[in-house]
């Protein structure tokens, strides 16, 4: 019998609190479902409300603990209200990100049957992409950590756009990989390089060992666009991509769009691997306009929960944890088909717990 896996836990502020907790009894229920090992949760303290009280944003040792477990599960963390001396918010997940190397942000959308269609043609019904974010460097890289930005004086501002070999090749590997796990999947297993190689030379470059990356691996079909274009492409036929890889801001902004396409930030699920660590959590934030209300829709927590079964099977060869993953993904999809998964956010008559307990029903 393998050693148990060791997830840390930061439910955080707001409703990650609450979308936390949904996400993790749906996969506790999954892998009993599976005869999987259960995983062993160790909480973490962290957010802005742990700051406020105490005057640091993480427990003493927090981040420690969570490079020593296997998967760690983050809600949301940041509260508009609760900021450091300089006005900005209490964000130490952007420090784990830096400080394991989560290169990879890997943004699953997708459609499903009764949630909010924002596209009238009838072949948004068919929206099954991945959108593959770099997330370490790129034109985050001066956001990443304090004191990167070029200041000079009042009159102006430089940040930086890095784009690094060592990363990039990882990236594009990542990329590759994930489109051919989804030819075996019956998907399309394709993979599209988003830049603005026409113009910025680190584009080029990003494009360049894309190109150098290619022929490793002959099955994924590839494809390139411009990121104008591609933002144009997502409203304009979106069902004609399978995994797009883009430099950081890019990705931030057009998986906000593709999240808008399928319903909403309820649905957008996250995942965000390095080579030694994982963390996954709702793309959302604490949506503090709706928290202790039972509103949030729990969803994307739930399929980013999906999402760290499939990571932790790879990382322990335990194929009953992908099986269990997979449980969920079908239970989301059964649900929605059913019209029996009728989130608040998208104007139905269920609650967090209303979705979680029909969600566990279906398991
Ligand atoms: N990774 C993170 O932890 C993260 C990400 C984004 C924002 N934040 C923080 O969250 C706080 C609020 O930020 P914001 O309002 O810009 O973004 P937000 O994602 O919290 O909310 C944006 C809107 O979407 C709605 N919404 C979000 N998640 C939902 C869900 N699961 N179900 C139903 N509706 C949902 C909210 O009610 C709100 O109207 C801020 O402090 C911000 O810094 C944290």
């Amino acid at each position: 019998m393998p050693d148990k896996l060791r997830v840390a836990v930061i439910k955080g502020d707001g409703i990650g609190i609450d979308v936390t907790e949904a996400a993790l009894a749906v996969v506790d229920a999954a892998l009993s479902k599976t005869g999987a090992a259960s995983l062993v949760y160790e909480q973490i303290q962290s957010g802005a409300g742990y700051f406020r009280e105490t005057g640091r944003d993480i427990e003493p040792g927090g981040e420690e603990r969570a490079g020593e477990a296997d998967a760690i599960f983050l809600g949301a963390i940041g509260l508009p209200s609760v900021r450091h001396g300089d006005g900005t918010e209490i964000s130490p997940h952007l420090r784990l990100r830096d400080r394991f190397q989560l290169y990879a942000g890997v943004r699953p959308v997708r459609a499903y049957p009764n949630a909010p269609q924002r596209l009238a043609d009838p072949r948004a019904a068919g929206i099954d992409m991945v959108i593959l974010r770099e997330s370490t460097e790129g034109l985050f890289y001066s956001a990443a950590a304090h004191g990167r930005s070029d200041v000079r004086g009042d009159e102006e501002v430089r940040d930086t756009l890095r784009i690094t070999r060592a990363t990039t090749e990882k990236l594009h590997h990542f990329g590759f990989r994930l489109a051919q796990r989804r030819r075996l999947r019956g998907k399309p297993g394709k993979l599209t390089c988003v830049d603005k190689a026409n113009v910025f030379t680190s584009m080029a470059f990003f494009r360049k060992i894309f190109d150098e990356i290619a022929p490793e691996y002959p099955g994924v079909q590839t494809g390139y666009n411009y990121v104008d274009a591609q933002a144009l492409d997502l409203v304009r036929q979106p069902w004609a991509f399978d995994v797009m890889v883009m430099e950081n801001m890019f990705g931030d902004i057009l998986s906000d769009l593709a999240g808008g396409l399928v319903g909403g930030m309820g649905m957008a699920a996250c995942a965000e691997i390095g080579d030694h660590h994982g963390l996954f959590q709702p793309a959302h934030g604490s949506a503090p306009d709706i928290m202790g209300q039972d509103k949030a829709n729990p969803l994307a927590a739930i399929l980013s929960g999906a999402l760290m079964l499939d990571y932790l099977a790879e990382k322990s060869g335990q194929a009953s944890l992908a099986q269990a993953g997979q449980l969920i993904d079908d239970a989301v999809k059964d649900g929605f088909e059913a019209n029996r998964l009728r989130p608040i956010e998208f104007g139905g008559d269920m609650g967090t717990r209303a979705v979680t307990e029909t969600l566990l029903g279906f398991l």
